[in-house]
């Protein structure tokens, strides 16, 4: 390994000069509704249809969401940035101020979202502090028209 692998700081930097849309993964865990912010999603495979997203392996969320085998994926607007401030954070109740209605597979739908998509968990595959995740897309559905909320350089942009 290189010397510039072993400093966080310089490949925090670096890496944060791309930039990334923000989704919030979420599922049902019982009746509780759990969720976390990532900005790794990724479309994968039109056949058979497959997208994914790495998930740090401190998260408190992602254990349950896997746990539930299921998740959705929650595109960001650019007004919704508050929304990702709280599902970026360890707040227990992260659902009390974003209301949310079941999506067609019983996940948590955020209102407001520019697009969902439901997924099965497929597999998850090891990548030193993170897992890289793939779901299998069983629906998916843009919800609004608008611009996306971006992150950049440590910093919340839209395309405006
Ligand atoms: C813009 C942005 C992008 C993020 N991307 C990811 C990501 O891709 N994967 C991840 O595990 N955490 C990501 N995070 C961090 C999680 O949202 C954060 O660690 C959160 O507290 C996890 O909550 P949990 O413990 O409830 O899972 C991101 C945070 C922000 C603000």
């Amino acid at each position: 390994m290189t010397d510039v692998a072993f400093d966080p700081a310089r490949f925090r930097q670096v890496l944060g000069h791309f930039a990334t849309g923000v989704s919030v993964i979420t599922a049902m865990d019982g009746d509780t509704p759990v969720g976390l912010a990532i900005g790794s999603f990724f479309s994968i495979s039109l056949d058979p249809p497959l997208v994914g997203f790495c998930a740090a392996k401190s998260s408190t969320s992602w254990p349950r969401i896997r746990a539930v085998g299921a998740f959705s994926v929650n595109v960001l607007a650019e007004d919704q940035e508050d929304i990702c401030r709280v599902f970026a954070s360890k707040e227990p109740d992260k659902f009390s101020g974003a209301p949310w209605s079941p999506s067609a597979h019983g996940q948590p739908l955020l209102a407001g979202v520019l697009a969902s998509i439901d997924c099965d968990l497929e597999v998850v595959h090891d990548a030193g502090d993170h897992e890289i995740v793939v779901g299998a897309v069983r629906d998916l559905r843009v919800k609004r028209e608008g611009g996306p909320l971006i992150f950049f350089r440590g910093g919340y942009a839209n395309l405006a």
